[in-house]
């Protein structure tokens, strides 16, 4: 049987970090699909298509990772996919805390779907999305932060050119 994981999150945009987690995800599972978050409630730089394209560019080149998006409870997604883990990175001990209790409330819902927690690279760790677009909104140098197409993407949002 196929093992199947999901990586899910906002992705508002896409970062090195989040990145180095799909790559490391993408090796202990079959297949990982990377899962955005369509949130209209929450206010976002980047459309939800828009992310999703980023995502499918990024990560193109890795055989078993695809991109998709999903809408309402995340446990409902993995139960329509069959989907054996969910992957969350853990940057900090302050993730700590919201990841438990999601991977607790998720396992609650669905007691045959694990999550598995992925510390993230310490190169990356004090990366996160909103850091990125704050940065970038200042005009500073966010290209050692995400992948190339993010970043020119990210200035042609903020300052309508790459
Ligand atoms: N590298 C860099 N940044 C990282 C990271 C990593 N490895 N891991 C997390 N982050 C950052 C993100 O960039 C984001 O930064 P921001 O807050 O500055 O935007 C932040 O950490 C958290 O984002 P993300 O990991 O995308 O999680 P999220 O909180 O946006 O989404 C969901 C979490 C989508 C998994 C959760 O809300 C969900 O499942 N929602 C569906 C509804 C549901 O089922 N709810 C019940 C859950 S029990």
């Amino acid at each position: 049987m196929e093992k199947i994981a999901v990586y899910p999150g906002s992705f508002d945009p896409v970062t090195n970090g989040h990145l180095d987690i799909i790559k490391r995800a993408s090796k202990l599972f079959d297949r990982l699909i990377v899962a955005v978050l369509h949130n209209s409630s929450k206010d976002s730089l980047f459309t939800f298509e828009e992310r999703v394209n980023l995502l499918k560019e990024v990560v193109k080149d890795i055989d078993n990772v695809e991109v998709d998006c999903f809408t309402g409870l995340l446990i409902d997604y993995c139960n329509n996919k069959k989907v054996n883990a969910i992957i969350r990175g853990l940057r900090a001990v302050s993730d700590f805390e919201y990841e438990l209790q999601m991977a607790q409330m998720n396992r609650q819902l669905n007691r045959d779907i694990e999550t598995v927690i992925l510390t993230t690279s310490t190169k990356y760790s004090f990366i996160s999305s909103s850091l990125i677009k704050e940065v970038g909104k200042h005009k500073g140098d966010i290209s050692q932060f995400v992948p190339n197409n993010v970043s020119k993407q990210v200035y042609k949002k903020l300052h309508g050119r790459e």
